[in-house]
């Protein structure tokens, strides 16, 4: 591990590790962390849901369910949002944005986010 000016760079291993629309969990000193990787960048949560403590970042990777409307205001079917990837918490289905760690619907939730960094091919979480 590098020592950065408050957080310390811990190496996680080569980037193919973490590939596109795919996930590694890993324990780094007392905590485990989900790493995620959309859209080509990488993302890091701590694997604890905020609803009741399940693990958040291993349940199942979906993309965002959304409705077709029209401008009459008229259905036309659900759709799959590839851009947009989901992880459920396999606990109680508490569904977060990869991107962002927030809870769908619900504000008050959102998963604890850490720095990644890729360099020389290589992935580091700041813990
Ligand atoms: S602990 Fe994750 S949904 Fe309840």
């Amino acid at each position: 591990m590098a020592e950065t000016s408050t957080k310390t760079a811990a190496f996680v291993g080569r980037s193919e590790i973490v590939p596109e629309k795919g996930r590694l969990i890993v324990d780094i000193g007392d905590r485990t962390i989900g790493i995620f990787r959309v859209g080509g960048k990488l993302y890091a949560y701590e694997n604890l849901c905020p609803h009741q403590g399940g693990p958040a970042c291993q349940g199942r990777i979906v993309p965002r369910v959304r409705e077709n409307i029209d401008a009459q205001q008229l259905a036309h079917g659900m759709r799959f949002d590839e851009d947009e990837l989901h992880v459920v918490c396999p606990w109680h289905g508490a569904e977060y944005q990869i991107k962002t760690g927030q809870h769908v619907t619900v504000p008050q939730l959102r998963l604890h986010g850490f720095e990644v960094e890729e360099r020389g091919g290589e992935i580091y979480v700041l813990v």
